[in-house]
C-alpha cells in the first residue's frame, strides 16, 4: 500500500452551529454543539488513510480530556500513531462557527501542537520511507521546515497547505514540492485577491506546481512544466459543512499522485472526495471512504 507521512495538528474542534455568525461585540443563540476531533494535520492523516494510504502521523496531543479521543480517532480510521508524542498540558482546540449556509469562521489554540519544535530521529526515518509527507502551518515552523527538508533530501513528494496563512520562509518554499492554498490563502501569500490565474502564476516563482482550491468553484492547477493552468469543476452539491474540505482535498489529492495517476485524474479524485464530505457535518466524522469516492 502507498505510504503517506503527515506531518502536522491534532486539535479537538469545538463546534458550534448558528443560523447567522456573530459579528464583534455580538452575541448570538445557536441551536448545537459538537466536540469533533480535527485539526489540520490529524484531518489530511484521516482524509488519506481511508482513501487508501497507509498514513504515520507526527505530532502531538495534549494530557488533558481531549488527548485519548484524538489518538483514538486516528487510530480507528487506520492511522499510525506511534510517533504521535503526549505533551503536559491542553491538546490543541479550534472554536469553529458553522452558519445556515455552511460556512465557518475559526480560532485555533496551539496547545500540545507547539511542543513540536524538532523532529525525532524516528521522524525523518517515517517521514524517508514515505512517497509523500503532508505539512500544514499548525506546528511550529522550525518542525515544519525540518520535516520538509528531510523528506527534499530522500525523493519524498512535499505537499503543503499554507493554513494559517502567513509568510512562508524560502527554507520551506524551497523545500516544497506542492503548494495547495486555498483562494483566501493564496491572496494573503501573493497580495493578489480575486485572481487566482494570477496568484497561481506568482506562487510558481517559489514552488514548482501550485493547486489553488476555490470552495464551489472547485481548484486550478498550475505548474511551471505546464504553459496553460487547469481549471477542475467542483461536482453540484448542496453543502452543509464545508469544515476540512480543503483537508479532504488534499488528503486524496496526495493518495492519488502517489499511487502514480496523473495530475488532473487526481484533481478530479480529490474534487469528488471533497465534494462528499461538505455534505456531511463535521470534519473528520465527514471523510469518506475510497469505496464511496470511486463510487
Ligand atoms: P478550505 O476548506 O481549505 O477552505 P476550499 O473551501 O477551497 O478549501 O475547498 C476545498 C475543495 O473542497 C474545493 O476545491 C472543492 O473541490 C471542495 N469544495 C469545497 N466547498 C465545496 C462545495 N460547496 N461544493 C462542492 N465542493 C466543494
Ligand atoms: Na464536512
Amino acid at each position: 500500500m502507498t505510504r503517506i507521512t503527515v506531518l502536522g495538528s491534532t486539535n479537538m474542534d469545538l463546534v458550534a452551529y448558528v443560523t447567522t455568525a456573530p459579528r464583534s461585540g455580538e452575541t448570538v443563540t445557536g441551536h448545537e454543539f459538537r466536540t469533533v476531533p480535527g485539526g489540520k494535520g490529524a484531518n489530511q492523516a484521516v482524509a488519506a488513510a481511508r482513501a487508501g494510504a497507509e498514513v504515520a502521523m507526527i505530532g502531538a496531543v495534549g494530557t488533558d480530556e481531549f488527548g485519548g479521543r484524538l489518538r483514538a480517532t486516528l487510530a480507528a480510521s487506520g492511522v499510525d500513531i506511534d510517533l504521535l508524542r503526549t505533551t503536559e498540558g491542553p491538546s490543541g482546540t479550534a472554536h469553529i462557527v458553522v452558519d445556515g449556509d455552511g460556512a465557518n469562521s475559526i480560532v485555533v489554540i496551539p496547545g500540545a501542537n507547539g511542543s513540536v519544535t524538532s523532529l525525532s530521529h524516528a521522524d525523518r526515518a517515517v517521514i524517508a520511507e514515505a512517497r509523500s509527507l503532508l505539512l500544514q502551518l499548525e506546528l511550529p515552523m522550525s518542525a515544519v521546515v525540518e520535516g520538509a527538508e528531510a523528506a527534499r533530501r530522500n525523493g519524498v513528494r512535499t505537499i503543503l497547505t499554507p493554513a494559517p496563512a502567513r509568510p512562508l520562509p524560502p527554507e520551506l518554499l524551497a523545500a516544497t514540492d506542492l503548494l495547495v492554498p486555498n483562494e483566501h490563502e493564496a491572496a494573503t501569500l501573493t497580495g493578489i485577491s480575486g485572481d487566482p490565474q494570477r496568484a497561481a502564476e506568482a506562487l510558481l516563482a517559489h514552488v514548482p506546481e501550485v493547486v489553488i482550491t476555490l470552495g464551489a468553484r472547485g481548484c486550478l492547477y498550475a505548474s511551471r512544466a505546464q504553459r496553460e493552468p487547469v481549471a477542475v469543476l467542483a461536482p453540484p452539491v448542496t453543502a452543509v459543512d464545508t469544515t476540512g474540505a480543503g483537508d479532504v482535498f488534499v488528503g486524496a489529492l496526495a493518495v492519488a499522485l502517489a499511487e502514480g495517476r496523473p495530475m488532473t485524474d487526481a484533481l478530479t479524485w480529490a474534487s469528488t472526495a471533497a465534494a462528499l464530505s461538505v455534505q456531511r457535518p463535521g470534519a473528520v466524522t465527514s471523510m469518506p471512504y475510497r469505496s464511496e469516492i470511486d463510487g
